[in-house]
């Protein structure tokens, strides 16, 4: 096969992706010296944070998937494991793609990555998704094969919501946004993440959890559907779920009614609590306050 490596563009403002919406094969050949360490990097980092942050789930799935610390893995090995476990595979991308394409490869067990890598300058943040937050941030997790379906049933409710308004598809992207991208989960041992968004940034994987700035709520599908959301800074509000089965479970349901219904419903701010949200109060013996005491 003949890769169809599209390349970047020089703009008068930078360098800026030229997108296509096509299967393209990761040059993995052409990644430079410098490609590879800013995995190294940015691994290495993300190993020093993410045990007693991350849930169990990732940490299992990333030991059994072997990513190479020191080199930008080639999807065509981590695809052997991912195959074997869930039946998903990688697929190399230019970058976002839009909605009903990423619903379709979603419903197709397929996860798109982006095959470029963010530069030196920008380890700590980029405003678009790079290969370490596609790679490191989502793939672990479809290893599991519960948090797979999920991802799963989210591409098959795109493709049924895109024939419903916009509207229908901003609260659907509201529950992504606030699960498969910031989601955190209970563990016996307290609040831990499973929300790429996170897993991907060392400074939100401690805010996240370690900040009294944020909320931490209960996850309820319609609320969160009716969360707006920061796009440009940590998160304001994080939604907590149980476990993985109760996250599915709850989006069991067809959307259809709940689109209508939340149709007349006001959008709730990203940093506010509203009747009827359990909060989880930071320190209260969840864990991750040393001190413990209630
Ligand atoms: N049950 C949803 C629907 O009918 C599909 C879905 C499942 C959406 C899981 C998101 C996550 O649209
Ligand atoms: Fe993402």
């Amino acid at each position: 096969m003949v890769a169809q490596r599209l390349e970047h563009k020089v703009t008068d403002k930078g360098y800026v992706p030229v997108y296509a919406t096509g299967v393209v094969e990761q040059p993995w050949s052409d990644y430079s010296s410098t490609d590879h360490a800013v995995w190294a990097q940015l691994y290495a980092r993300q190993r020093e944070v993410l045990p007693g942050r991350a849930c169990d789930e990732f940490l299992a799935a990333m030991a059994a998937m072997q990513m190479d610390s020191e080199k930008i893995p080639r999807f065509d090995e981590l695809n052997e494991h991912l195959w074997r476990a869930t039946r998903w595979r990688l697929v190399a991308v230019e970058g976002l793609l839009p909605e009903e394409t990423f619903f379709g490869h979603l419903a197709a067990r397929e996860f798109p990555v982006t095959w470029w890598i963010r530069s030196p300058e920008q380890l700590d943040y980029l405003s678009e998704p790079d290969l370490f937050h596609d790679l490191f941030g989502h793939v672990p997790l479809l290893m599991n094969p519960v948090f797979a379906e999920y991802m799963r049933a989210y591409g098959l409710g795109g493709l049924k919501a895109v024939g419903q308004g916009e509207a229908a598809l901003q609260h659907l992207a509201r529950l992504y946004w606030y699960t498969v991208e910031f989601g955190l989960i209970r563990s016996a041992q307290g609040l831990r993440i499973y929300g790429s968004g996170i897993l991907s940034s060392a400074g939100e994987s401690r805010f996240c959890l370690e900040s009294d700035v944020p909320n931490r709520i209960e996850f309820n599908m319609e609320r969160v559907m009716r969360t707006r959301y920061r796009i440009d800074s940590f998160q304001r509000s994080y939604f907590v779920i149980d476990s993985f089965e109760q996250l599915f479970e709850a989006t069991r349901p067809d959307f259809t009614p709940i689109y209508q219904r939340l149709r007349q419903c006001e959008d709730l701010p990203a940093g506010a609590t509203v009747p009827g949200d359990v909060v989880i109060q930071h320190g209260s013996g969840e864990g991750w306050d040393a001190g413990g005491d209630v």
